[in-house]
C-alpha cells in the first residue's frame, strides 16, 4: 500500500496517529464518526492488536461502531461507561477559540452527547477545516421527522432575527429519500454562510419544538490536532494556550489499511 493515501488523507491519518498518542492503558474512549474519525479507530485498532494496548471505546454511529469491532477495539455503551477520559472525533469547520460545526457524517447527537461526558474532547482535522467564523459549512441541525416541515417554517423564521448571512434551510436526502439519523430522525442543514454569534444561534435553535440537537459544539473541544499532507501535525490545546508542532513518520502498514481494501 504505500505511497498510495493522497495528500488529504495523509493529513487525517497523521492528525490521528497524533491524536492516539492521547491515550492511556486502562481509558475509555469516545470514538467519532467520519472518515478522520475512522483513520483513528485504525490506529487505536492497530496500537491494541500490536501494543496490548486495553481501552474500551464508545462508538458514537453504527457505522463506528462496526469498524472498532473489525480492527479489534472493545466496544461499550455510553450507558455501561458512564463517563469516558477522553473523546477523539472530526469536525466539519472549527473557529480560533475550537467551536466546532460538527454533523456532516449525520451523527451529531451522539457525537455531542459523548463528548459531553467526557473529561476531555480532542478534534482531529486537516487544514482546511480550520476557519476564523464558523457558518461557511452548512449546519446541521437533527430534527424528529413528525411535523419537520413546520419545524423547518420555524427555524427560518427565527433565522432572520439571527444575525447571520444566509437563512435557507435544506433537508438533507439520502438518494430520492430523506435522510435518517442512528436515531431515526431527520437532518436539515441551515446554510448560514457565516454568523456572529454561534453560543446565541446555538441555544436559539434549541428552544424550537422538534430540534433534537444542533451542531455547534461550544466550549466543548480541548484539543484540535491539525494534520497536513506532508506528515506535519500541529497540536492547538485550548485551556494550557499552547501550540506544538510535530512530523509523523509512518508506514502504511498492511494491517491498518486492510479494511479499506475489502
Ligand atoms: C460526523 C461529523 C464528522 O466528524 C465531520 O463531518 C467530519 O467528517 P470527515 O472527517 O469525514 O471530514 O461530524 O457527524
Amino acid at each position: 500500500m504505500a505511497g498510495e493515501l493522497s495528500p488529504i488523507d495523509t493529513a487525517k491519518f497523521v492528525a490521528a496517529k497524533r491524536a492516539v498518542e492521547f491515550v492511556e492503558d486502562g481509558m475509555k474512549v469516545g470514538l467519532g464518526t467520519g472518515s478522520t474519525a475512522a483513520w483513528m479507530v485504525r490506529c487505536l485498532g492497530e496500537l491494541v492488536r500490536e501494543e496490548g494496548l486495553r481501552i474500551t471505546g464508545v462508538p458514537t454511529s453504527t457505522r463506528t461502531a462496526e469498524l472498532a469491532t473489525k480492527v479489534g477495539v472493545q466496544t461499550i455503551t455510553l450507558d455501561e461507561a458512564k463517563w469516558l477520559d477522553l473523546t477523539i472525533d472530526g469536525a466539519d469547520e472549527f473557529d480560533p477559540d475550537l467551536n466546532l460545526i460538527k454533523g456532516g457524517g449525520g451523527a451529531l447527537l451522539q457525537e455531542k452527547i459523548v463528548a459531553t461526558a467526557s473529561d476531555r474532547m480532542i478534534v482531529i482535522s486537516d487544514a482546511t477545516k480550520k476557519v476564523d467564523q464558523l457558518g461557511a459549512f452548512p449546519l446541521p441541525v437533527e430534527v424528529i421527522p413528525f411535523g419537520w416541515q413546520t419545524t423547518k417554517a420555524l427555524m427560518e423564521e427565527t433565522l432572520a432575527g439571527l444575525d447571520v448571512m444566509g437563512d435557507r434551510v435544506t433537508l438533507r436526502m439520502n438518494g430520492d429519500a430523506a435522510y435518517v439519523t442512528d436515531e431515526g430522525n431527520h437532518i436539515l442543514d441551515l446554510h448560514l454562510h457565516r454568523m456572529t454569534n454561534p453560543r446565541q444561534v446555538a441555544l436559539v435553535l434549541n428552544q424550537i419544538p422538534g430540534v433534537v440537537e444542533n451542531g455547534l459544539f461550544i466550549d466543548i473541544c480541548d484539543v484540535v490536532v491539525i494534520g497536513h499532507g506532508d506528515g506535519r501535525v500541529e497540536v492547538n490545546d485550548i485551556n494550557s494556550g499552547t501550540r506544538e508542532e510535530d512530523r509523523i513518520e509512518f508506514v502504511e502498514s498492511e494491517n491498518m489499511f486492510s479494511d479499506l481494501s475489502e
